[in-house]
């Protein structure tokens, strides 16, 4: 897969992309991530790339021609080629207007070879970006961030640890938050007490029906308390 993102701060993006699995996948070669700076697309001597909003109001909003320059040149179209650009990537504004993020559009997007991430800062893009450079929106949740960078982060992870071969146990992903339609079970690890407080029993009982059966139950006990509206109709009386 390959990710392409568009932002004024390109920096931002540095460490987040050496580390963890992501780093790991990166220099796999198994994504590859180009990361693009906004301002140089933007034309005249200063770079300008925002302006104040039609109709006033507070704040500057990014000005669209370095948006399409830097998105059409980098990809290698030109601008009267926009519906085969569509065609061919997937170009997602990052906006809390936009479509929230779950794991099924994760996964969905996962299936999908090439991403373009836009990452907007002040109020936002002059929504002719969106309207005619876009074919999606994309919000990570119902919460304002200063800038697109921490959520197209957010979607190349997600979308990254989905992709074959960068999670090396695939149980893990299917055991995960959401993949079940339920939030995991809680987790313990050595030691099995500390300062007094002891792992449940069933989990060193080494019986794996009882462990499975535990497990169970505590997800969807968490579920029910934390995100009931995950939950279908049988299951919520499940477990009790
Ligand atoms: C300060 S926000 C602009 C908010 C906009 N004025 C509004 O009320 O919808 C600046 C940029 O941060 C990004 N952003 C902020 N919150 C986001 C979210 N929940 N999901 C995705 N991107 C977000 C977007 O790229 C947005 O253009």
């Amino acid at each position: 897969m390959r990710i392409d993102v568009y932002t004024i701060f390109p920096r931002i993006f540095q460490s987040p992309l050496e580390e963890g699995l992501l780093g790991k996948a990166i220099r796999r070669g198994l994504v590859e991530v180009r990361i693009h700076d906004i301002r140089d697309y933007a034309p005249g001597k200063h770079r300008q790339v925002d302006d104040a909003p039609f109709g006033g109001g507070p704040g500057m909003v990014m000005k669209p021609e370095p948006v399409f320059e830097a998105v059409t040149r980098t990809l290698g179209y030109r601008l009267e080629e926009l519906e085969r650009l569509k065609r061919e990537v997937s170009v997602i504004m990052l906006t809390p207007r936009g479509e929230r993020l779950t794991q099924a559009k994760v996964a969905e997007l996962a299936s999908r070879s090439h991403l373009a991430l836009i990452c907007g800062r002040y109020e936002g893009i002059d929504e002719r970006v969106l309207q005619h450079l876009c074919t999606e929106a994309l919000s990570i949740g119902d919460y304002v961030l200063s800038g697109g960078e921490f959520a197209a982060l957010v979607i190349i992870e997600a979308v990254t640890r989905l992709l074959p071969g960068v999670v090396g146990n695939l149980e893990s992903l299917r055991e995960e938050s959401f993949s079940g339609g339920l939030l995991e079970y809680p987790q313990y690890t050595r030691p099995a007490e500390y300062l007094g407080w002891k792992v449940p029993e069933v989990l060193l009982s080494g019986n794996h029906g009882e462990v499975e059966k535990w497990r169970r139950r505590m997800a969807l006990e968490w579920t029910r308390r934390m995100r009931p509206e995950l939950l279908n109709e049988g299951d919520k009386g499940e477990g009790g």
